[in-house]
C-alpha cells in the first residue's frame, strides 16, 4: 500500500492545484490528503480528524460528507443510465430535478439551463441576457456590471466580471472580455465612499445608476450580483440594496442576474439568499449545494420573461447557441435531487438559519479583542475580520503573514476554515451547537494566540 507520504508527494508531483502556488503546497499547513468524511467531519491519511468548517473547503458540501444515500442514488442512475445528450435528450432524473428546481426558485423562474458547475452557470446567464437583448432588436446592450469585491467564476466571462483579484486577472489573462464595468461594492466596513449607513444613503447603489447613465442605458445588458459575496469575504448587503438594484435594472430594461452559486440553498438560511431581500432575479445561478459536491453540476434559471422571447423567435437563434455536454448529468440529477431531498427532510435550511445565529453570536464575544475589526455573517455563513488597527481598519501587513499563520493554527486545533484579510466559515448545513461551540472556541483561542504573536493587546 502507498504511504501517506508517498501518495503526498505523488499528489504534489501530478495534481495541478487550483489557485494554491506551489510553495505554499509544500509548507506546513499547505496541501492535505484526506481519505473519508462524515457529517461535519474529515479524516486525513495520516488518521488526524478535523472539524470542516467550510464544507469541503469551498462552501460546498452543504448536507455535510459521506452521505452514503447520495452516492447510491448516484451509483443506481449511473448503473441505469448514466448520460444522455443535453441537445435533444433528457433522463427522468433531469426532467424531475428541472421541476424541483422550478418550484423551489423565487417567483416565476421556471425554465433550467444545465451545467457543469458555477462558472459555466455564469458564462451562460451572459449569453442568455445578451441574446434576449439581441431579440428585442437591442444590440447595442453587450456590457455587463458587477460590483467590485464580488467572485463569479474562472472562466474567460466570469473571470472578467468577477472583481475579486481584478488586477491580477487584468495584468496575466488581458484582453478580458470587453464591456465588463465594476462599480464598488456594498462592503459597509470597507465603504470605498468612507460613508457610513444609513447616512450615506446607499451611495453604492444609487452610484450604478450614475455609471448606467453615464454609459448609456442602451449598452447596458445586465447587473449580476451576489446577495452575499462569499469567495473572497463576506459582507451583507443593507435591507434597501438588493430591491433597489432590481428597481434599476427594470427602470432602464436590463436584467438582473442573482448569482447564488454560494449562497444557494440553503447557505443563508433561506433556500436562496435573495428571497432575504425579497428579490426576484431575471437569471439565478446556481452550483455547489444543489449538489453538495456529490456530482459535478450548475444551473443558469430564467422565467418566461426571457423564454418567451426565444420561443417566439423560431428558427436555429432561437436555441441559444450554447452547449455544455455534461448539462443535465444524468447521474449528477439523481445526487442533486436526493442532495435536495436531504436538505428539506432534515430541516436544514431552518438549522442554517439557526445555528447560523448561534455562530455569529458566538463569534460578536470576539469583538472585544483588538485584532477583530468586524464579524459578520447570515446563516452559516460567516466572517471575522482581522486588522492591525481597530481604530484605524487597518489591515495585517504582509510580513505578518497573518493569514497563513491563522488558518495553520486553527488547523492545528482541529478546524479548517479559509482566511485571507477575513476568516471565514461555512460548515455543513448539518452542524450542530457542538460544532459550533468548536468553532467559536477554537476561533477565539487563535486569537487570543495572534495577539500575542504580534504584540498587540
Ligand atoms: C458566487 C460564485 N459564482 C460562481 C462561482 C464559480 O463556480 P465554480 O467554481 O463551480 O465554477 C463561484 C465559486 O466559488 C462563486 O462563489
Amino acid at each position: 500500500m502507498t504511504s501517506p507520504s508517498d501518495l503526498k508527494k505523488s499528489a504534489l508531483e501530478h495534481i495541478w492545484f487550483h489557485v494554491t502556488p506551489p510553495q505554499t503546497l509544500r509548507a506546513e499547513h499547505g496541501m492535505m490528503l484526506f481519505k473519508e468524511g462524515k457529517g461535519c467531519y474529515l479524516t486525513d491519511v495520516d488518521d488526524n480528524v478535523y472539524l470542516d468548517a467550510f464544507s469541503g473547503g469551498a462552501f460546498v458540501t452543504s448536507i455535510g460528507h459521506g452521505r452514503e444515500e447520495v452516492g447510491q442514488a448516484y451509483a443506481e442512475q449511473a448503473a441505469k443510465l448514466a448520460y444522455v445528450t443535453p441537445y435533444n435528450f433528457a433522463a427522468e432524473p433531469t426532467v424531475a430535478l428541472a421541476e424541483k428546481l422550478s418550484e423551489l426558485a423565487p417567483g416565476d423562474l421556471n425554465r433550467v439551463f444545465f451545467t457543469s458547475g458555477g462558472s459555466e452557470a455564469v458564462e451562460t446567464a451572459m449569453k442568455i441576457a445578451k441574446q434576449y437583448h439581441w431579440f428585442n432588436g437591442e444590440q447595442k446592450r453587450t456590457k455587463v456590471i458587477s460590483r467590485r469585491g464580488s467572485y463569479h467564476g474562472s472562466t474567460f466571462y466570469a473571470m472578467s466580471i468577477t472583481g475579486a483579484s481584478h488586477e491580477y486577472n487584468n495584468k496575466i489573462f488581458s484582453p478580458l472580455v470587453p464591456g465588463c464595468l465594476q462599480v464598488p461594492s456594498h462592503n459597509c466596513y470597507r465603504c470605498e465612499y468612507n460613508l457610513s449607513y444609513p447616512s450615506c444613503n446607499v451611495l453604492c447603489v444609487e452610484m450604478i445608476e450614475k455609471m448606467i447613465l453615464h454609459e448609456g442605458p442602451e449598452t447596458i445588458a445586465a447587473i449580476i450580483a451576489e446577495p452575499i459575496p462569499s469567495a473572497a469575504s463576506i459582507y451583507l448587503p443593507v435591507d434597501e440594496y438588493l430591491p433597489r438594484l432590481r428597481e434599476i435594472a427594470d427602470k432602464y430594461g436590463i436584467l438582473l442576474i442573482i448569482d447564488e452559486v454560494i449562497n444557494g440553498f440553503g447557505r443563508t438560511g433561506k433556500m436562496f439568499a435573495c428571497e432575504h431581500w425579497g428579490v426576484t432575479p431575471d437569471i439565478m445561478t446556481v452550483a455547489k449545494g444543489l449538489t453538495s459536491g456529490y456530482a459535478p453540476m450548475g444551473a443558469a434559471i430564467a422565467g418566461p420573461k426571457i423564454t418567451e422571447r426565444f420561443e417566439s423567435r423560431g428558427g436555429r437563434e432561437s436555441g441559444l447557441n450554447h452547449v455544455i455536454s455534461f448539462g443535465g448529468h444524468a447521474a449528477s440529477a439523481a445526487a442533486a435531487l436526493k442532495n435536495i431531498e436531504i436538505i428539506e427532510t432534515e430541516n436544514m435550511v431552518q438549522n442554517s438559519a439557526d445555528m447560523g445565529a448561534y455562530l455569529l453570536e458566538g463569534l460578536q464575544e470576539l469583538k472585544k479583542y483588538p485584532i477583530v475589526g468586524d464579524v459578520r455573517g447570515l446563516g452559516l455563513l460567516a466572517a471575522v475580520e482581522l486588522v492591525r488597527d481597530k481604530k484605524t481598519r487597518a489591515p495585517f501587513l504582509p510580513e505578518d503573514q497573518m493569514p497563513a499563520r491563522f488558518n495553520g493554527h486553527l488547523m492545528d486545533l482541529g478546524v479548517l476554515a479559509r482566511t485571507y484579510q477575513v476568516v471565514e466559515f461555512g460548515p455543513p448545513l448539518c452542524a450542530g451547537k457542538t460544532e459550533i461551540e468548536k468553532i467559536v472556541d477554537v476561533t477565539e483561542q487563535t486569537v487570543k494566540w495572534f495577539c500575542d504573536e504580534v504584540g498587540i493587546h
